[in-house]
């Protein structure tokens, strides 16, 4: 039964029709607004906005669901590996075995970076963010393989090349910013060891692979693979519109990670855990300092825009941190505060009042540590868990037939028509 919403303006009455998806959650179709009214919305940060239908990820905020082409994310934690859950998210349901097969030898066959990449990568400042070298050396990738991205199987082609690439070129910036020599991927390898390998193996010190090390890897990126429309998903889509290559869209998409509110929160929450610790441990200090109207301060990790209960990734992440730490027999006092963080901040009013729990970037910093992955990397190792998310939902918007260059409107506040005033007649302010 189609349902309507009416909208009563300057004596006139509309009816706009209702968009209900697949778990009930209903939307107000806007198309025609402007048309037949003359207004538009007004939502800065979009935070009441659907910018397109999709079928590849559901989010439900205030039960903390997360489901990839509708498989709950504990499950795909428990049983599967991020090769697998990536080829999921892509092409909408799980690979056959020989799939997966053919899909590995592609990702290996195509894990080279183009020789003379390495030169870009020792050309930036030692002190360079990879973040920073991450994003420009995918855009780069164009430079290097200009084929054209229109066929299916052109875009697929890309699209692995894509995911093959990636960790080499994370590695490889991390090796030559510590002016270690670069180790290239082996074909032996599966995805996780191979990124584990070309990051962590020497001439003088093989890398030893541990079971516990390889899977907290693959559930780490698991969880990160996609996350409906977040912010830099709606970068990617939004770059995408204009029809530019899957390179300078992902690019895009990885700049908008970056910052601290958004996939680079997971090295600002260890920055904080480890200002706490050097400062003697008083994490109440910083749960008082987060309520404080007139602080900047904010408790990171926490708070969500969707989520208005437990993060399902968090969950998950905090206990990989015991499991993870156990059998390397490590302690991280780092983690000690995190769980005293958590229990004040949970039952402290102030944050169960605006809806403020644990979210993916809480725990996961611990977890990059144990795995011996440097802090300056944990945005970048968040960019690769989500780098087949960014590509289904590119692949989705190129094929939705309702989706066009994304420009927004706005609400004009600045002044009336004036005129150009001669330089000599200009009064100083
Ligand atoms: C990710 O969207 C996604 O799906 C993102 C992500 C993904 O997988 O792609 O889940 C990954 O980005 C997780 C979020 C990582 N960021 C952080 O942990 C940074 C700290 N958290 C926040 O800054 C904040 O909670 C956001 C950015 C996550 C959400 O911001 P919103 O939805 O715009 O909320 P807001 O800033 O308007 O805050 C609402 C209220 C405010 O108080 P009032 O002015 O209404 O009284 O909650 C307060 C805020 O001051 N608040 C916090 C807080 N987060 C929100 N107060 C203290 N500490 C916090 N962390």
């Amino acid at each position: 039964m189609d349902e309507y919403v009416t909208l009563n303006y300057k004596g006139e009455t509309y009816r706009l029709p209702v968009i209900i998806g697949t778990e009930n959650e209903c939307g107000i179709d806007i198309l025609a607004l402007r048309r037949d009214t003359g207004l538009i919305t007004f939502d800065p940060g979009f935070a009441n906005t659907g910018a397109c239908k999709s079928s590849i990820t559901y989010m439900d905020g205030e039960k903390g669901i997360l489901r990839y082409r509708g498989i709950p994310v504990e499950e795909l934690a428990e049983h599967s590996t991020f090769k697998e859950t990536s080829y999921l998210l892509i092409n909408g349901r799980l690979p056959t075995a020989e799939e997966l097969r053919h899909f590995s030898i592609m990702l290996n066959d195509h894990s080279l970076v183009h020789e003379d990449m390495k030169t870009f990568f020792q050309n930036f400042p030692r002190a360079s963010h990879p973040m920073g070298i991450l994003s420009a050396m995918v855009n780069a990738l164009r430079s290097f393989y200009p084929e054209l991205q229109t066929t299916e199987e052109e875009i697929n082609f890309t699209v692995t090349r894509l995911l093959a690439k990636v960790r080499t070129m994370a590695a490889m910036s991390y090796k030559i910013s510590r002016g270690h020599t670069v180790v290239y991927p082996r074909p032996d390898l599966a995805y996780c060891e191979n990124f584990l390998n070309m990051m962590f193996n020497t001439p003088v010190k093989p890398y030893e692979f541990v079971r516990e090390v390889v899977r907290a890897l693959e559930v780490f990126w698991i969880l990160h693979a996609d996350h409906e429309q977040n912010c830099s998903t709606t970068a990617v889509r939004v770059v995408g519109s204009g029809r530019v290559n899957l390179y300078a869209a992902i690019s895009a998409g990885m700049s908008a990670l970056w910052g601290p509110l958004h996939g680079g929160a997971n090295q600002a929450v260890v920055e904080m855990l480890s200002d706490i610790y050097r400062s003697g441990g008083d994490y109440r200090k910083a749960v008082e300092r987060a309520k404080d109207k007139d602080d900047p301060f904010r408790l990171m990790g926490f708070g969500h825009r969707v989520y208005k209960t437990y993060d399902p990734r968090a969950k998950i992440m905090k206990k990989m941190c015991d499991d993870l730490l156990s059998a390397l027999k490590l302690k991280d006092p780092l983690l000690d505060i995190a769980k005293e963080l958590e229990e004040v901040a949970v039952n402290d009013a102030y944050f169960i009042d605006h809806n403020l729990y644990p979210n993916v970037d809480f725990y996961s910093g611990i977890v990059l540590r144990a795995i011996g992955i440097p802090t300056n990397m944990f945005t970048v190792m968040f960019a690769i868990g989500r780098l087949p998310g960014w590509i289904a939902q590119w692949k989705e918007s190129m094929d939705d037939p309702q989706w066009r260059i994304s420009r927004p409107r706005q609400i004009y506040t600045g002044p009336s028509e004036t005129h150009y005033v001669p330089m000599a007649k200009r009064k100083g302010i």
